[in-house]
């Protein structure tokens, strides 16, 4: 009975399959009118299986469900679509059946509620709203002193001293607030208690283009704290004016300072294909001195027409970068477009891919390319498809969760988790959620007291947190 069924269904597959799916349809579509009949319109299976649970008759992975749609599984009454859709399409298939059983898997984690206990799988954990602020919070690090500084996108730092006073820096830099603009990152100089200095990034209006719209450049300057007050900057890093062209969204931009070195990201504003072009800044993460001079040893340094600074290609919109403690180590988390949020151990020179290989696709669920893997590009340590909205990250370094020692936590944006990973040989051997729902995790710092502190964000009340895990005894 089943097989007659699945028979049946085959002749009604041929019969909607016959017409091209155009290079652009949305995977909702095709899925729509290829797939909803066997597998059912949420994937929850009908007459064939679910493709939500994890109980796969092939093993399960990325290129056995390509083979599947591609191939068929023809004994079992799966048909070939190899010929009605093309390897892109199908990649975006893989990237929707990962998406809806990962949101329906993750629904079922539990938030947990300010100042009351939960659990993880190493530590139980108590958390505690240490301010609360309207905007967006977008970074923040803490001085030597114990007081922590912290960024809001609207353009403004601010100081919270260990008593809980907070006091708004003036002076800051005027910053383009638009898109995903306006004040960026916040580091402080691990030399700071002998030099001062403070590194800020933000995005500058830098003035109109052809259409008569701004444009930007995310700008890199350092400066010192005194009085309450941003004096003595410098600007390290702005782009050469023929590449200024931003639209307003992937500005980047996080630091991570190594010794002399000042490692920042810059995302690849909005133009895609500008990561694989070495003349602009755009899709690249950058080293430069910590002063803003060149190292004369950076991978493009004497290759004509390229920006000197650049130390990596191929980064979409890198959104978390940090020095391995002991290893001195780069790591990047990387934005993904649907699919596709990545991991990066970051190398002189390496080529990333973006956008020639991704696992992800458009948002509009319409395929960027078939390939995540291309000769000559770099595949990502560790990737989160669906995509979480990878931010900010740090490795834990304190005493206080002692089963957390050395472990990578990573906050998610649209998915609001906070990731645990741990690092073995540079590879992600764990990666536990740890934390879901409080609200979208843009950055990760641990406390000098062993804490370890979140940004979280609400978009719709449009207010922001910072709140500090400790570890119950
Ligand atoms: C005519 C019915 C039918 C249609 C249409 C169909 N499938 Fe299937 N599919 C099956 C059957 C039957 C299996 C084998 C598993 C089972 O017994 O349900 C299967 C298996 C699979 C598998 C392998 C699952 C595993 O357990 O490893 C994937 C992936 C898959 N289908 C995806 C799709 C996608 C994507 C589409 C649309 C492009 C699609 N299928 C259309 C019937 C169908």
């Amino acid at each position: 009975m089943k097989t007659i069924n699945y028979l049946a269904s085959i002749l009604v597959v041929a019969n909607t399959t016959t017409a091209a799916v155009s290079a652009n349809e949305k995977v909702e579509d095709v899925y729509k009118s290829n797939c909803a009949s066997c597998h059912g319109a949420q994937l929850q299976g009908a007459m064939a299986s679910s493709l939500l649970d994890a109980n796969w008759i092939t093993d399960g992975s990325d290129d056995a469900l390509t083979n599947a749609i591609k191939s068929g599984l023809v004994d079992r009454g799966m048909p070939a679509f190899g010929h009605a859709l093309s390897e892109e399409t199908i990649r975006t298939l893989v990237v929707y059946i990962r998406e809806t059983s990962y949101n329906a898997d993750t629904a079922k984690i539990q938030t947990p509620t300010l100042s009351k206990q939960f659990k993880t799988a190493l530590h139980d954990v108590n958390t505690r709203e240490v301010l609360s602020a309207s905007g967006i919070i977008w970074a923040m690090d803490f001085l030597p002193d114990g007081s922590l500084l912290y960024t809001l996108r609207e353009g403004e730092l601010w100081h919270l001293n260990p008593k809980g006073k907070r006091t708004k820096i003036k002076e800051t830099p005027e910053v383009w607030h638009r898109g995903q603009g306006g004040l960026l990152d916040v580091l402080p100089d691990p030399d700071y208690l002998k030099n001062g200095w403070i590194y800020l990034s933000y995005s500058k209006k830098t003035g109109k283009n052809e259409a008569n719209r701004d444009i930007g450049i995310t700008a890199i300057v350092r400066g010192k704290i005194k009085n309450g007050q941003w004096t003595e900057q410098q600007t390290l890093f702005e782009a050469p004016k023929q590449t200024h062209k931003n639209r307003g969204w992937h500005f980047g931009s996080r630091f991570a300072i190594d010794g002399n070195y000042l490692y920042f990201t810059n995302g690849d504003e909005g133009h895609q294909d500008d990561a694989q072009n070495l003349k602009t800044q755009n899709g690249k993460i950058h080293r430069i001195y910590k002063d803003g001079r060149i190292p004369k040893d950076n991978p493009f340094y004497n290759q004509k027409d390229s920006l000197k600074t650049i130390w990596t290609y191929g980064n979409r919109n890198p959104q978390g970068l940090v020095i391995h403690p002991t290893t001195n180590q780069v790591w990047s988390t990387e934005h993904g477009p649907r699919g596709g949020d990545e991991l990066n151990l970051i190398n002189k020179g390496v080529n990333y891919g973006w956008p020639k290989v991704t696992f992800g696709m458009n948002y509009d669920g319409s395929p960027i390319t078939p390939h995540t893997d291309l000769p000559g590009m770099q595949l990502p340590v560790h990737q989160w498809t669906p995509s979480i909205a990878v931010a900010g990250m740090n490795f834990y370094t304190g005493k206080q969760f002692k089963n957390w020692e050395g472990d990578l936590f990573v906050g998610s944006l649209a998915k609001k988790q906070l990731h645990r990973l741990r690092i073995k040989n540079n590879r992600v051997v764990d990666d536990e959620i740890i934390l879901k729902g409080l609200g979208r995790i843009r950055d990760v710092v641990t406390a000098p007291t062993g804490e370890l502190y979140i940004t979280i964000n609400d978009r719709k009340s449009n207010q922001s947190k910072i709140v500090a895990l400790s570890a119950v005894k």
